[in-house]
């Protein structure tokens, strides 16, 4: 019974065991399957991963090359232009130049900066890359401001009679409004010079601000016409408003001719743009009428050119011939130049007036500083006669024999 009872227990250790081996082997089964499983599932993440790394790359090469590019574009030489429109997703420019227009586009940030008439900076594929702060930059080049000039009515020679007509309309207001004020007339607002180029315009200009110390603000015709396509008016604006800004000032409109000719209308965008600058112009001259402290003086070498609406009464108050120097006006500008000079006992300014008829106070001038280098070049310490005589025949030579050469061209 003992014996019978222990086979029996046997038996059912037995059939435990191999449930129990059973159970297990289904378990290392289904546990390889899915070892099986996650290897594979390992592999294919390996393979993305690998597929990433190899993108990346490729990325990263792509990235470097932009950047290279964007380092080409930003150094490649700008262009100027002006944006004459803007549209939704468009912006039409005028370069700078060759007056050409085309339309192009903007990233949205640069978009949001434009405005008409202000001034970018594109590239060779017409792209806007800056824009650029119109008002100053603009300004500063066309203009040449000085607080003060450094020129005084004794540094003119001759002109003496027109010196003190200047006076009279520009200085006077600027330093004594009161006077004005006070017999209840209208202050002068601005006289025009003309003359032949070297007569002393420009300088007169100056004397007249420095002695009135006033602000004077120089701005050149042709510069204002040629430099600044598409500009000019606005240019026209600023320079006046800065005039008001800087108030006790005058303002020089040197080459008036270039702005004010006579209106072609002959339709082409040069003489359009000119027309724009000189109505701008004369809109300017009449608006700040009742303002005592800002003058114009304007010069021209071609007063037979200019429009008539510029010269008609009430835009310049006075209209004052810089005539050539006589000879004593040449004597005296003479002196102000070489007046410091070491000279040579033999040498008498009277007679260098006297024989130099045709010459201009700038051709004066270029005849003391060539006699000057004259007497360097001799290693002398003193200038003589005939370091001017051969001074006289370079300066004013050259211009004889040209226009001798030119006679001889239309005969
Ligand atoms: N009347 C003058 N007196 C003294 N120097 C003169 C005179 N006219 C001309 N000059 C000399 O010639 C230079 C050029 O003159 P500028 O005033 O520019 O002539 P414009 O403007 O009439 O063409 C002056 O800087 C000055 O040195
Ligand atoms: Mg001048």
């Amino acid at each position: 019974m003992s014996e019978s009872s222990a086979i029996s227990g046997q038996d059912t250790i037995q059939e435990s065991f191999a449930k129990r081996i059973t159970a297990l082997e289904s378990e290392n089964r289904s546990l390889s399957e899915e070892l099986e499983t996650t290897k594979v599932e390992r592999e294919e993440v390996r393979a993305k991963l690998f597929e990433s790394l190899i993108a990346n790359k490729k990325y990263l090469r792509e990235l470097e090359r932009l950047k290279k590019e964007n380092l080409l574009l930003k150094r490649m030489p700008l262009f100027l232009a002006t944006v004459v429109e803007i549209g939704n997703d468009y912006v039409l420019l005028r370069q700078h130049g060759n007056n050409q227009e085309f339309i192009t586009t903007a990233p949205a940030e640069l978009m949001e900066k434009l405005e008409v008439n202000a001034r970018v900076a594109i590239n060779n594929s017409l792209t806007i890359v800056r824009v650029l702060d119109h008002s100053l930059d603009a300004r500063a080049k066309v203009m040449e401001l000085v607080e003060a000039p450094d020129v005084s009515y004794e540094q003119v020679g001759g002109l003496e009679s027109q010196i003190q007509e200047i006076r009279e309309t520009v200085e006077l207001p600027l330093t004594n409004p009161k006077i004005f004020e006070d017999i209840g007339i209208e202050p002068p607002r601005g006289v025009l010079l003309y003359g032949l180029p070297g007569t002393g315009k420009t300088m007169l200009a100056k004397a007249v601000a420095h002695e009135s110390k006033a602000t004077f603000i120089h701005m050149s015709g042709s510069e204002l016409v040629h430099k600044f396509i598409g500009e000019g008016a606005q240019l026209v604006r600023d320079i006046f408003q800065m005039a008001r800004e800087k108030a006790p000032s005058i303002i020089f409109i040197d080459e008036i001719d270039a702005v004010g000719s006579i209106r072609t209308h002959d339709g082409t965008t040069g003489s359009a743009e000119v027309n724009r600058t000189m109505m701008q112009l004369l809109a300017e001259m009449d608006g700040f009428r009742t303002r005592g402290d800002i003058k114009i003086i304007a010069a021209t070498n071609r007063i037979d050119i200019l429009d008539p609406a510029l010269l008609r009464p009430g835009r310049f108050d006075r209209i004052i011939e810089i005539p050539m120097p006589s000879a004593e006006g040449r004597l005296k500008i003479l002196q102000i130049h070489a007046g410091k000079m070491r000279k040579d006992p033999d040498v008498d300014l009277m007679e260098i007036a006297k024989v130099t008829g045709e010459a201009s106070g700038a051709d004066l001038k270029a005849i003391v500083v060539e006699a000057g280098m004259n007497a360097l070049r001799r290693n002398a310490s003193s200038v003589n006669r005939s370091d001017f005589y051969s001074a006289i025949n370079k300066v004013l030579g050259d211009e004889v024999q040209g226009s001798e050469e030119n006679l001889r061209m239309f005969t």
